[in-house]
């Protein structure tokens, strides 16, 4: 059966994305696993009887209090509870690759970093092979719309994909959110654009991109937001008024570099925000 993970540290934006979870498992008809992973790397020179006790301490809280919020948000969902050891990063990484989705937190407990977003969450989000959520608020009154940031790499489908997939699954329209702008006049000041031929050819990409997933979801409502926009401010914008805003991680092929857009959205993002990484092989 399909299973939904989320990462919790005892944070109050790791309950938000327990909450978030638990809708999404119960939507998709998956089961929720909440996972708390223990790192004993701060404590590899201390070995006693009462560290092992505060740690079984302490996770155990993180558990109950993960537990209880997700019955209290979805009972009768089915889930498990399981810790694990090792770095966070690196097992939430593997955990994303065999689930629907990998739901974390923006922030977490530890906040050592400063910033908007937390290590882990940086170091998980567009560096696994699956879907991952990033939610910063406790789940408010659904809007009706998911967004998708399109860019130009036609050959990867998976973040549209998952994007039609969560509109489906949230009974919410898609907003099809292409951002361009002409190429900057720095090296070739003498190059003249014919605009016009420049937005009928965004438009054939964008809608090319579209027709396979539409084709699969008929009666998912489709809206084509073309602009000619800074695509970070267009969809930090968007974000303002939807459910869920999908983007690509797109790195350089091969390479596990965060794109700029992905970065910059993931950080100032009003709503969830899916990172999902375009091919298998990225
Ligand atoms: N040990 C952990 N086990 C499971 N999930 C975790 C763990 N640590 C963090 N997470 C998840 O990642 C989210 C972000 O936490 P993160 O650790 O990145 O932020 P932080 O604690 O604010 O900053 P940092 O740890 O970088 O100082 C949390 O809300 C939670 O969902
Ligand atoms: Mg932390």
């Amino acid at each position: 059966m399909k299973v939904v993970t989320v990462g919790v540290d005892g944070s109050p934006n790791s309950l938000a994305a327990v909450e978030w979870a638990a809708d999404d498992a119960a939507r998709r008809g998956a089961w929720l696993r909440i996972v708390h992973v223990v790192d004993r790397s701060p404590y590899r020179f201390v070995h006693s009887p009462q560290l092992e006790r505060q740690i079984a301490r302490v996770t155990g809280q993180i558990m109950s209090a993960a537990e209880k919020t997700a019955r209290h948000r979805r009972p009768g969902l089915g889930m498990r509870l399981e810790h694990r050891e090792g770095r966070p990063a690196e097992v939430l990484r593997r955990l994303a690759a065999e689930s629907s989705g990998l739901v974390l937190g923006s922030r977490g407990m530890s906040r050592t970093a400063g910033g908007i977003l937390g290590s882990v969450s940086t170091q998980v989000a567009g560096h696994a092979a699956g879907p991952v959520v990033i939610v910063r608020d406790r789940p408010g009154r659904q809007v009706g719309e998911v967004v998708i940031g399109l860019d130009d790499s036609a050959d990867c489908q998976r973040p549209i994909s998952y994007a039609f997939e969560q509109a489906n699954l949230h009974r919410a329209e898609i907003r099809a959110l292409h951002a361009w702008s002409l190429p900057g006049h720095t090296y070739a000041p003498e190059v003249d654009y014919d605009i016009h031929a420049v937005r009928a050819h965004q438009r054939a990409v964008a809608a090319n991109q579209l027709a396979r997933h539409r084709k699969r979801y008929p009666a998912l409502p489709v809206f084509d937001d073309l602009r000619s926009a800074h695509p970070v401010e267009a969809l930090v914008e968007a974000s303002l008024r939807a459910d869920l805003v999908v983007v690509g991680a797109h790195g350089q092929a091969g390479s596990m570099v965060m794109g700029s857009v992905s970065r910059r959205v993931l950080r100032h993002a009003r709503c969830p925000i899916a990172v999902v990484r375009p091919c298998a092989r990225h």
